[in-house]
């Protein structure tokens, strides 16, 4: 369809126009079956949990993660004891106290995710000059969300001979290509605890998976609430059929 509208719209001002190229030029993401996509969509626990691992061991060296407080990964599985034990091994700042000092403290599960940088300039600044953006909204706010964040994950390749990466790196998904963030993902970056293998493609999915929940924890719930809203609609219009053909049946 959109390439016989296009074919069309070429013949139609084709001829006052120099010829450019479809705005399609952008490349294909590969698909991917996301248990989350469809109306009964759901998140897999354990693909996230794998997904928050790729995150602590690797991402979070450059990328902040702020709006995600510690206790929402209740909603990976993960019990009280748990989602304790992991934000205490984290140290945030805090106070003032009452000697009007900043301090360190253990994290407690009400904290967010703390960033790897004191500001965004010290980010750029140790990252060739290219600020790491937070991660927290990622999978919503790029066109493909999850399935663009695992195939730029995945799409490092060598760069075409006439390009000049210079610090960058060469990526086939990266608007432009020329990314700055190294390829971060390598064979067996992280030990998976449940024993998964963890390959570049796997990691990529996890962290992919993770980073969705992260953009939107209540994608459930808000499934949950249109599957029943449907469902009342439903019965309401039978209900409503009925009442109609009631009363309408004494005015004939
Ligand atoms: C060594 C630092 C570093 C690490 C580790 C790192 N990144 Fe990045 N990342 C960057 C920088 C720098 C940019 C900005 C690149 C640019 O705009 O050219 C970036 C950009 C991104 C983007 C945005 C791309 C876009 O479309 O704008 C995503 C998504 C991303 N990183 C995901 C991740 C994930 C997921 C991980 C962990 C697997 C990770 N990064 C690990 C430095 C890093």
């Amino acid at each position: 369809m959109k390439k016989i509208l296009s074919g069309l719209f070429a013949v139609t001002f084709g001829c006052f126009t120099v010829p450019a190229f479809a705005a399609g030029d952008a490349v294909k993401l590969p698909s991917y079956d996301w248990s989350f996509e469809g109306v009964f969509g759901t998140y897999d626990k354990a693909s996230m949990q794998r997904g928050l691992q790729v995150y602590k061991d690797v991402c979070s060296g450059c990328h902040s993660l702020d709006l995600v407080a510690m206790r929402n990964l209740l909603d990976l599985g993960y019990n009280v004891d748990e989602v304790k034990a992991f934000a205490a091994d984290y140290t945030v700042e805090d106070g003032p106290n009452d000697e009007g000092e900043m301090f360190e403290r253990a994290g407690k599960p009400s904290d967010h995710f703390p960033a790897p940088f004191a500001n965004e300039k010290a980010a750029a600044a140790s990252n060739g000059g290219k600020a790491p953006p937070d991660l927290s909204l990622m999978a919503k706010a790029r066109v493909g969300g999850p399935s663009y964040i695992r195939a730029l994950l995945t799409g490092y390749v060598d760069a075409p001979e006439d390009v000049d990466v210079g610090n960058l790196s060469y990526n086939t998904y990266f608007p432009g290509h020329l990314i700055g963030m190294a390829a971060p993902l390598s064979e067996d970056a992280v030990e998976y605890s449940d024993g998964t293998p963890a390959s570049v493609d796997q990691m990529a999915t996890d962290v992919s998976h993770f980073l969705m929940w992260a953009a939107e924890p209540k994608l459930e719930a808000r499934k949950q609430t249109g599957i029943k809203v449907m469902i009342f609609l439903i019965i309401f219009t039978l209900v409503m059929y009925a009442a109609k053909r009631k009363v309408f049946a004494k005015v004939h």
